[in-house]
């Protein structure tokens, strides 16, 4: 699969079979996170690959819209230093979204759970999730948590394109 059709392909898995990631996945997954770029290169992130049956039923609980995490066999939670980088969801957003398109291209799907307390209005959520994955108080931001699995669910590629938001060289000129 070339990049275009991974970016297309990738949509919100949220159903999985009982199939295991395998190490191998896990590790490209990985590789593919720490690819991401990054301002000032600071890289102010930390990633927790659980695997965890327990866990993970313990973050499936963290919001309303989280439940299918004890049904992924594999949860990322994607960790951000906010201390003197104000950078850091631009980078961590980056690296979920290389999480994101790598699974695709490798025949897996996942979702994003946005966990950022100010935007989920879930509150105690982050802290919740520090809890339960041993993470220091105080020092680390939660951005997300993604589920990945062997997909349940088929959705079609698209490309949502919107040409009311597209502009070619002014802000308004909608073609070229
Ligand atoms: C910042 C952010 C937070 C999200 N939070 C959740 C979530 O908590 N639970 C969920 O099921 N999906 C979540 N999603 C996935 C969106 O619902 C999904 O990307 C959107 O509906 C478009 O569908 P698609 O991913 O299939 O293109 C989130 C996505 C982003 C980028």
């Amino acid at each position: 699969m070339d990049t275009f059709d991974a970016l297309l392909a990738r949509r919100s898995i949220r159903r999985y079979t009982r199939e295991d990631v395998s190490p191998e996945a896990e590790q490209k997954l990985i590789e593919a996170a720490f690819a991401a770029p990054s301002g000032n290169n600071a890289r102010p992130w930390h990633f927790v690959f659980v695997r965890n049956r327990e866990t993970r039923a313990q973050l499936a609980t963290m919001h309303e819209w989280t439940g299918m995490l004890d049904k992924a066999p594999l949860v990322v939670a994607v960790l951000g230093n906010a201390d003197d980088n104000p950078w850091w969801i631009e980078d961590c957003a980056a690296a979920a979204e290389n999480i994101l398109v790598e699974a695709t291209a490798l025949g897996l799907g996942a979702v994003w759970c946005g966990m950022r307390e100010d935007a989920t209005e879930a509150v105690g959520c982050e802290a919740a999730c520090c809890m339960v994955l041993g993470i220091p108080v105080g020092k680390w931001r939660v951005l997300a948590l993604i589920g990945v699995g062997h997909p349940a669910a088929h959705k079609q590629p698209r490309t949502q394109l919107q040409p009311g938001k597209l502009s070619f060289e002014r802000f308004g000129k909608r073609s070229r």
